[in-house]
């Protein structure tokens, strides 16, 4: 599906919309594009991708780094002449025409639930939705614009790594690997030179950090009784034999270690999460591939897509997103010196809801489908998505319920937060439909992709939302148990 020239080659009319919205914003005669985007990794990633793009042509352009794409949102945008809306904006066509947004382009992987259409001319739409893929496992925004800018052909294409970066942000990838566009655009990555990839231990900072610290600030998944605990990973360590320091002075860092200590560690790190109650598939997220970025220096934070996607999603999370951006358009010395303490920050917020949630269970609570988890007065709500992903995937909630995430937000509003498990959506529950159906009942938004989706409602009608939830999942279950 890549030519040699590496341009998207299928599925054809994906490619096609992909190049036509490439030529009407190259063609374009806009005093000034407005790029809308949402804060997490891939929204950071995929904005930063149309913004290089147009940099080469020399378009002014602004960013707008917004929570979620909704009436408020859309009124208090900039006036520009052009308007891209990256990883949002299909739940929301309808609006942008509305409010005359035009002419504008929207880029968004997330699943449109909308019944009239409004596309044409002056608003296009690239979502894989409509062609049949799976926005949240076969292509991430990020990917979605580096097929745009693919079309513009104004960039050099290494920046594929801004495509991957984007989608491990969304995790798109699965212990299989990528799957669909994601595949094809990591395998031209990796055939190019650009990156290479290799299966590994997932540890923070490896190889440049000390192995100590890659231990402890090892956040996804969690290690308890180790992550951010330099005396207790320093002892685990000294268990295995593995030596602090090597014997010319220096820390020990992964590169140091023989094959033999890795495998030992490994084992250690299963048996040491075995032990803590974690599932064996928690454990196993320890390990995966790997992708190291070529053109980023080697002691770069930046070098290896994980660690990449998780400092953008640290700006963004910490409201930081202008640093993010910064380092999604190539900024290698102002932002980079300041993106390591932002990254430590948020690992150390991540651990301290992480652990908190593991110590008090009353923070869970277990209705007949779903179950909710209040940090209402605990958590931020740009980083509770971030702790719902990692509850999930680390199996610290019950693996047959879809969990129900919540913290404050403005103006007396709760933001939604819900993910859970794969095998759920082969059961016939669609989280994206489920959560925008019934924020929107309550007066609320919401929106999403099958696995994982969120949602702003009025305080005062969480218990309704709540029960709708739980009761449009218990339909779906019912309904997936028939078919
Ligand atoms: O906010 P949160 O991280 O929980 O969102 C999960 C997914 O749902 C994200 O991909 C986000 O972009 C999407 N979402 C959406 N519409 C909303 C809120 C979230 O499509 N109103």
């Amino acid at each position: 599906m890549v030519s040699s020239d590496g341009q998207l080659e299928g599925p054809y009319e994906l490619s096609d919309v992909a190049l036509q919205i490439a030529e009407s914003i190259e063609s374009s005669s806009a005093g000034l594009y407005v790029i809308v985007t949402h804060y997490d990794a891939d929204g950071l990633a995929a904005a930063s991708i149309i913004a290089r793009s147009l940099m080469k042509i020399e378009r002014p352009f602004v960013v707008r780094v917004v929570d979620q794409i909704d009436e408020e949102t859309l009124t208090s945008l900039p006036k520009g002449d052009y308007y891209v809306f990256v990883d949002l904006g299909s739940s929301a066509v309808r609006a942008i025409a509305d409010k005359g947004l035009l002419p504008a382009s929207v880029i968004d992987h997330h699943e449109p639930l909308r019944s009239s259409e409004v596309v044409g001319k002056e608003l296009r739409e690239l979502n894989p939705h409509i062609f049949g893929l799976n926005g949240g496992r076969d292509v991430s925004a990020s990917g979605l614009a580096y097929f745009v800018s693919k079309g513009m052909k104004v960039l050099d294409h290494e920046i594929a790594y801004l495509a991957i970066a984007g989608a491990i942000g969304d995790r798109q990838e699965s212990a299989q690997g990528f799957v669909g566009l994601n595949k094809l655009i990591a395998q031209e990555a990796i055939e190019r030179g650009w990156v290479r990839r290799f299966t590994g231990l997932r540890l923070y900072g490896v190889p440049r950090y000390p192995l100590v610290k890659s231990l402890m600030y090892t956040v996804d998944p969690l290690l308890p009784g180790l992550t951010y605990d330099e005396a207790a990973s320093e002892r685990f360590l000294e268990s295995l034999g593995i030596t602090l320091k090597k014997s010319n002075g220096p820390l020990t860092t992964y590169k140091d270690l023989s094959v033999d200590e890795i495998s030992k560690l490994a084992t250690a790190l299963i048996k040491h999460l075995l032990m803590k109650g974690f599932s064996p598939q928690s454990a196993n997220a320890l390990f995966g591939f790997i992708y190291e970025f070529l053109y980023e220096p080697e002691d770069s934070p930046l070098r290896y897509a994980h660690e990449f996607a998780q400092t953008l999603n640290a700006c963004g999370r910490l409201r930081k997103h202008g640093l993010g951006l910064a380092i999604g358009l190539g900024d290698r010395k102002e932002a980079l010196s300041q993106v390591e303490a932002i990254s430590l920050e948020y690992r150390r917020r991540l651990t301290q809801y992480l652990s908190l949630l593991r110590s008090d269970p009353s923070y869970i609570r277990v209705l007949n489908n779903v179950q909710v988890m209040d940090m209402r007065n605990v958590v931020d709500e740009r980083i509770l998505g971030a702790v719902a992903s990692i509850a999930v995937s680390s199996y610290m909630c019950d693996a047959s319920k879809p969990l129900i995430s919540l913290a404050h937000s403005i103006k007396g509003k709760v933001k939604v937060s819900a993910r859970m498990h794969e095998a759920l959506s082969k059961r016939g529950i669609n989280l994206g439909f489920i959560i925008k159906t019934a924020a929107e009942e309550v007066g609320g938004s919401g929106g999403g992709h099958e696995n994982a989706a969120g949602a702003i409602i009025p305080s005062e009608s969480l218990n309704t939302f709540i029960k709708t939830v739980d009761l449009l999942v218990g339909k779906s279950l019912k309904a997936g148990a028939r078919s």
